[in-house]
């Protein structure tokens, strides 16, 4: 609530000269925010920040651990309707754009480049299936911005850029979008809040402005946030694309156009722009995928779940009862590390040591990783394949590079770790597949082989 309060005051004030570098609050109360005062274009921000592994896993772990806090209950229940059909699925327009892994800007997850405003300035957005609003730093960055690879997006220099009112319909869905109430500043202007764990937080106006997926393709009216006040572990993006499933998704908003459905591949952490990852929008082409079914979680009915119905390691499936694979679960771009409850991690960790160590010498745990072993992911060349299978056949039979992850010079790990009681597919584990999220069917697809 403090947050809210405080940046009331903040934006109230300080909106009559962008161009001024202090902001003065006249109540104590902000002293406790820390305020970057913004000079110039954003380039001159950039901090000398180094992509660390142990950061991305402590980030990892609280964002997870903001998941985990949505999903109280755990029941899962099927999408109303129908089962899945198969259906016409190519929609007559869409839209490819490439995908990179965000190591280059310090962080663990993938990002995609897309064009705000009239002339289009294009932003470096991480793609987040975990959350709905889209939103990036924006100028005058009243309370603050961290450093960004872009420069910062000015809403000035747009002719298309709109302020949406509080009595708009769009600030009516922040609640479900966000989770978090919507809030007015005395000019009757909607601010969001956007929160991703206890350090992570986006909060600005509600904003309306042409978004430009690619030279020749844009549309109008995009609803996004134009962030004031943003603070935490997003590496040097811009923002955040939401691609989850609420109504203020980047999604929901462009299906008119393109139907309700993407496909990405996220290359490998270290392929840097070379990896052939894109995220397409609109097109599912059936023949390519084995699915399984999408299903909706009451507690967040946005994110995607699916049912689990087998983990095989080296070819044999893992002693678990069906109730283990009842455990609510996700798929998330915005997750690094798979997550398990302890009960099913263990068994899994258990049967990969076993014929790992008959290999490989082990080593000590890292971060949240604890079965690690020496050597790197060149010499450690035999690897029993993983393989998560899920209801209908669908399944991610994973690659060396899926299942492990270099810690540290000469210590590799498994890329799983536990959580309590929910299950997370993320994104190590995705990398290489392509993976179709057909929403108006319910369904996801996993090809192998998926990036270009
Ligand atoms: C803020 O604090 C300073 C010193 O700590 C004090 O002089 C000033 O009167 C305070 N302002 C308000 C508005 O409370
Ligand atoms: C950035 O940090 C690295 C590692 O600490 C250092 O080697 C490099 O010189 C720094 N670069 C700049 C421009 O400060
Ligand atoms: C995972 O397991 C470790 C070790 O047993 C434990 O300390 C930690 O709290 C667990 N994490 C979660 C999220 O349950």
């Amino acid at each position: 609530m403090g947050i809210f309060w405080l940046i009331l005051c903040c934006l109230s004030l300080a909106t009559a000269s962008p161009e001024s570098q202090e902001h003065e609050s006249s109540n104590n109360g902000t002293a406790q925010l820390k305020v970057y005062h913004v000079r110039g274009k954003g380039s001159s921000l950039v901090q000398n920040s180094t992509w660390s592994l142990s950061d991305v896993l402590l980030h990892d772990e609280e964002h997870v651990k903001a998941l985990t806090k949505r999903l109280k209950k755990k029941h899962v229940k099927s999408p109303s309707g129908s089962r899945p059909k198969l259906g016409h699925l190519v929609k007559p327009s869409s839209a490819s754009i490439p995908l990179n892994p965000g190591r280059s800007i310090g962080s663990g997850n993938y990002y995609v480049k897309l064009g705000l405003g009239s002339p289009p300035k294009f932003n470096s957005m991480i793609i987040d299936t975990g959350s709905s609003l889209s939103w990036v730093q924006c100028q005058p960055c009243v309370v603050s911005c961290y450093p960004q690879v872009d420069p910062l997006f000015d809403p000035k220099a747009s002719t298309s850029y709109k302020k949406l009112s509080c009595d708009s319909p769009e600030c009516s869905s922040l609640k479900s979008a966000t989770l978090n109430d919507p809030k007015c500043t005395n000019a009757g202007s909607c601010l969001y809040t956007a929160s991703y764990g206890d350090s992570s937080v986006s909060i600005g106006y509600l904003s309306q402005d042409s978004l430009t997926l690619s030279p020749s393709q844009s549309l109008p009216s995009f609803t996004y946030g134009c962030g004031q006040y943003n603070e935490g572990l997003f590496g040097r993006a811009s923002g955040i694309v939401g691609l989850a499933r609420d109504k203020l998704s980047m999604i929901t908003q462009v299906s008119t156009k393109y139907g309700a459905s993407f496909t990405y591949c996220l290359p490998t952490a270290t392929s840097g722009s070379s990896g052939g990852g894109f995220l397409s929008i609109g097109t599912v082409s059936p023949s390519s995928y084995k699915f399984t079914p999408m299903l909706k979680n009451s507690q967040n009915p946005s994110l995607y779940f699916l049912r689990l119905a087998t983990i095989n390691v080296g070819g044999q499936p893992l002693r678990l009862s069906p109730s283990d694979y009842s455990v609510p679960t996700f798929i998330d771009s915005g997750t690094v590390i798979t997550r398990l409850p302890m009960s099913m991690y263990s068994v899994l960790r258990d049967a990969f040591v076993k014929i790992m160590s008959t290999k490989y010498a082990k080593a000590p745990a890292f971060s949240i990783l604890d079965a690690c072993f020496k050597g790197n992911l060149k010499t450690i060349t035999a690897v029993p394949e993983i393989s998560m299978i899920f209801q209908g056949g669908a399944g991610l039979p994973l690659g060396a590079h899926n299942s492990l992850i270099e810690a540290e010079n000469g210590v590799t790990c498994l890329a799983f770790s536990n959580s309590s009681g929910i299950a997370i597919i993320g994104n190590h584990q995705q990398q290489t597949f392509s993976i179709a999220y057909d929403v108006s069917n319910s369904r996801i697809g996993f090809a192998p082989g998926g990036c270009h």
